[in-house]
Order: structure tokens, then sequence, then C-alpha cells
């Protein structure tokens, strides 16, 4: 019996936010039904292919976007109605749904607990109205606290809040104050993301003709350590480096996709990850519509990936775990000795005191965290 986790993409949103480079896009709400009728034909194509080799049981199901919340209840549970019918659910599935305020009333939330979602994943970014409307959010923190209180109502008892720091003219004291706010709702996990300035953004343009500015990298990095500080005084574990939970809330489905667990991902440009082959989605809306309504298999095959490759990914996502990874899961995933096969890399960053042993596990430093990207450098 395999198991693997399943990626659903919904790729609308109400309005794109200025920052955004995801695949997602404001566009006719007539298309929603569209693509929800390819996104079953390509369940149904994927299914017939991989049903051949195995049984497999679903650990994880994570709807993500763009913007789930934003299209009707109804092609959610089209979706998951087919998923069902096609894979045997795990009794302790974890399943996700992306929420964000602006686009959900309580009946669209309470459907989505009748139909089996068991945890939100709630876009805030920050509780400032003013920095949210300099993003391009098209909702204020009341209208996210509103959504919160639904979500709560309805019955959810696993809820992320997503926030963002780095943003253009915010500061410190917002850092603190969005935490201070969200701590007090006492969500199970919240995700920090350190903005990353993406090109072809709206963001990108205003802040590269001037008339924005980012905060400078040694005030993003102190944003960094204060939420961190500030989570682990509250009771939150720092588990990845953008991601804190209350003890046993951790996400499964993102944890799985850390430790190299295989994944099935449907919709548009959506990436799978299935016997060591990765495979990529079309990221063209119209023709991943009407491919997958002509029945034409959309999915190409992106890498076929070799030991060195495996072992390369192994190490950069065991290391964005706080916890690192074990050097002897290491040698029974690959049969190789992790220390001989990265003797110089391993060498060079320790030298910086980026990464650190401890026992069997290896993991970064406090130092490697403000600077994953020299060692991540060092593994591809
Ligand atoms: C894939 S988005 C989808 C969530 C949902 N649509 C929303 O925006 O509320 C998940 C999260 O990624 C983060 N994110 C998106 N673009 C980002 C960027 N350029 N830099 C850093 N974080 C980003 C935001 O915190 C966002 O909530
Ligand atoms: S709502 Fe989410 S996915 Fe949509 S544009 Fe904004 S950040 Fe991107």
């Amino acid at each position: 019996m395999k198991e693997i986790g399943i990626y659903v993409h919904i790729p609308f949103c109400k309005r794109k936010c200025f920052y955004c480079d995801f695949c997602s896009f404001e566009c006719d709400k007539n298309i929603h039904n569209d693509y929800t009728k390819a996104l079953i034909n390509e369940i149904r194509a994927f299914y017939l292919e991989e049903n051949k080799t195995e049984d497999i049981v679903v650990k994880t199901l994570y709807f993500g976007g763009g913007t789930p919340s934003f299209i009707d209840e109804n092609y959610i549970k089209r979706i998951l109605n087919e998923l069902k019918q096609k894979y045997k659910f795990a009794k302790d599935i974890e399943a996700t749904i992306e929420i964000n305020p602006g686009t959900a009333t309580y009946e669209k939330i309470k459907k989505y607990k009748d139909i089996g979602f068991n945890r939100v994943s709630i876009g805030l970014q920050s509780t400032n109205d003013r920095l949210l409307k300099l993003i391009g959010r098209i909702h204020t923190y009341s209208e996210f606290e509103q959504t919160y209180k639904m979500a709560r109502d309805v019955g959810f008892c696993n809820i992320n809040v997503d926030l963002m720091i780095g943003l253009p003219t915010q500061t410190e004291e917002d850092v603190q104050a969005s935490l201070e706010k969200i701590i007090e709702k006492n969500p199970e996990h919240i995700s920090v993301y350190s903005l990353i300035l993406e090109d072809g953004t709206k963001l990108k343009d205003l802040i590269d003709s001037g008339k924005l500015e980012l905060p400078d990298e040694d005030v993003e990095r102190k944003m960094y350590w204060l939420v961190k500080k500030k989570l682990e005084n509250t009771g939150y574990e720092h588990y990845e480096i953008s991601n804190f939970a209350k003890p046993g809330y951790e996400s499964k489905h993102n944890t799985d996709c850390w430790k190299q667990k295989e994944y099935l991902a449907f919709g548009l440009a959506a990436h799978s990850y299935l016997n060591n082959v990765r495979y990529s989605n079309l990221s063209d809306l119209n023709k991943y519509i009407e491919d997958n309504l002509n029945n034409n298999n959309t999915r190409n095959v992106e890498e076929i990936q070799t030991d060195d490759i495996q072992m390369n990914e192994f190490v950069i996502l065991g290391l964005r775990m706080i916890e690192g990874f074990s050097i002897n899961v290491f040698k029974d995933k690959f049969n190789r000795d992790f220390r001989e096969v990265y003797r110089e890399q391993i060498d060079r960053l320790s030298k910086m005191k980026l990464i650190k042993f401890e026992n069997d596990i290896v993991s970064l430093t406090d130092k490697g965290i403000d600077f994953a990207n020299i060692v991540w450098s060092e593994f591809v």
C-alpha cells in the first residue's frame, strides 16, 4: 500500500495581489465550471494510469491556489467527490483548504466542514489595513476576523494563518502588532513568509520605479527573529524555516513534501512527485481546459530523478526543517554516507558555521537560517 498526498490547484483570485507570482488569475467566473470539468477529467485520466500498478491510500489532501474559496463551493464538492470515488482516504486524513477573507461566507465554510475538510489555511499577511491595501489585498483585518470566527464557529479546530514580513514600509512594530493580535486568536498554526520580490509583479515595478521601498535586509532579519522569539515564547514550535505550530499541529501535507514523500497534484501548473519522477501540468489556462475537456492528458515529465538529484533534494528539504535530518536515515535511503558524499560542502558550510552536527542529526545553525541561500547553493 502506497501512502501519498494529493494537491488540487484552484488558480482563480478575485484580484491579483501586487507581490504574487503564483499561478493565479482574475478572470470571468464563467470559466470556473469548465475548469472544474477539466480537472475532474484529469483526475479520471491519471487514476486509470496509476491504478494499473498499485493500491494507494491518501494521507493528506490540500486544496490551494489561487483562492479555492473564491469559486462556488459546489465545484469544490464535485472535485472532492471525484477524488473520494477514485482513491482510498486514510481515516485520519489531514484535509486542508485555503480560504481568503472577503471570499467566504459562513455557509461556504460550513460546507467545507460538511464535505470533509478538517483544516483551513487563511491568508492574512498583516493586521495593518494600510499595509494590506499597499500590497493589493482585497480585504481588511476586520474581514479576516470575521472569516476566522466563522471557521471556528462551524467547528474547525485546526487553523493556519499566513503572515508576511519584509513588506514595503513595514516596521518591526507592525510585525509585533500583527503577532500580538494573531496570538490572541490562538490559531494552531502560523506561517510567516519573508517577502520574495518576484519579477513581473506590480510590486517589483513599484520598487524599481522608486515609488515604494523595502525594509533593509538587516531589518527584515530582525523581523524574522522577532517572530521566532515571540511565537516560541507563546507555545508555538518553530518546525520549518517559515512555519510554526502548536505541538501536534504541524502541517502533515507540507512536512511529507519536505520529507520527499510522494504526492499527486491536479489542476493548472500543478506538480506531482511519484516513483522519483516529477511531473508538471500545463500552465496555460485555456490550453489546460481544452486539452482536459478533450481527454488529452496534459501531464509532462519534468524530471526523472537520478540518485544525485534525489540526494541533493533530500538534503535541501531536510535542512528546511528546524530539527534537520538524520544521517542514518540518509544512509538507509541512499545507501551512501552523507559525510563522504558531501565532504567538501560540509567543510565549507561548517567553517562558515552555517550547519551543525549533533549525534546523527545535521541541521542549520541560526546563522545558517539567515544565510539559507548560501547553504542551498552548495546542494544544487
Ligand atoms: C499560494 S498563497 C495562496 C493563499 C491565498 N491565496 C492567499 O493569498 O491568502 C500562500 C501564501 O504564500 C505567501 N506568498 C505569496 N506570494 C509571496 C511572495 N512573493 N513572497 C512571500 N510570500 C508569498 C502568502 O503569505 C500567501 O498567503
Ligand atoms: S490571493 Fe493569494 S494566490 Fe491570489 S494573488 Fe493574492 S497571494 Fe496570490
